[in-house]
């Protein structure tokens, strides 16, 4: 089996993580397979596309997302952090990802990080939800979240969503969320994931964040389903040749 590609927060070695450059960028592989993002809410109910639940790190402001509204956040400088020559990029909403996903006719898989670790945003699953209806995408979509109540709160909404569990190390309520076929696969930590998920099918598994070639080389050669990385080149190149 081929295990896919999948470009973390976007080509996040080369650009600003989670900024229009940095999925562009990453959407100019050609052997990428996945795109993944991650999703939080805003003071004014928007679904806004940033990894961190607080500013600091990746714009030019400070204080929580759930603080700002869309405008607000949209006005903020998302790329200097990264680099000066990236001083334009803003955090997209995800009505941005989609437009542009829409205008490049993306046709590979989009997988959504759903942010609610560390926040409850209210309904954050049912805004998404609805949202993704309304789009009906040409590509594949799959929901990941660490947040298993996130997962639950998604499946019953619908029972035909694909959705992953993000784990840090497998717990019992995960394994029993596996085996009832509320989630389709477990996305580990990479530290954690050799011969330790022998009850899982290898193509339901996509390590995060792995980023050495030793650590990819791994990955491939177990032909587990997915990887998870910031470095795409080296992936692809590694996948070639083995
Ligand atoms: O896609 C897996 C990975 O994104 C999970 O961790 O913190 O980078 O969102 P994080
Ligand atoms: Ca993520």
């Amino acid at each position: 089996m081929r295990t896919q590609i999948v470009a973390h927060r976007g080509d996040r070695k080369n650009a600003p993580e989670n900024t229009l450059i940095a999925y562009q960028q990453a959407l100019a592989f050609r052997e990428l397979d996945v795109l993944e993002i991650d999703v939080h809410l805003t003071k004014d109910r928007q679904l806004v596309v940033i990894h961190d639940e607080k500013l600091e790190r990746t714009t030019n402001q400070h204080g929580y997302v759930h603080e700002h509204t869309l405008a607000q956040l949209q006005a903020m400088d998302a790329g200097s952090w990264f680099d000066g020559q990236f001083a334009s990029q803003h955090l997209p909403s995800l009505e941005d990802v989609l437009k542009l996903l829409r205008e490049t006719n993306f046709n590979k898989t989009l997988l959504i990080e759903v942010k609610t670790d560390h926040i409850a945003y209210p309904d954050i699953e049912l805004l998404l939800w609805q949202r993704m209806q309304k789009e009906a995408p040409q590509y594949q979509v799959v929901y990941q979240s660490f947040n298993l109540d996130t997962l639950q709160k998604l499946a019953a909404l619908d029972q035909t969503l694909t959705l992953n569990a993000l784990v840090f190390y497998p717990t019992l309520r995960v394994m029993k969320m596996y085996r009832q076929g509320i989630i389709t696969a477990i996305n580990p930590d990479n530290r954690w994931f050799i011969n330790r998920l022998f009850w899982l099918k290898k193509a339901h598994v996509s390590p995060w964040t792995v980023n050495t070639e030793r650590a990819m080389r791994a990955v491939f050669k177990a032909q587990l389903g997915r990887i998870i990385t910031d470095d795409i080149a080296l992936a692809v190149k590694l996948r070639k040749e083995i």
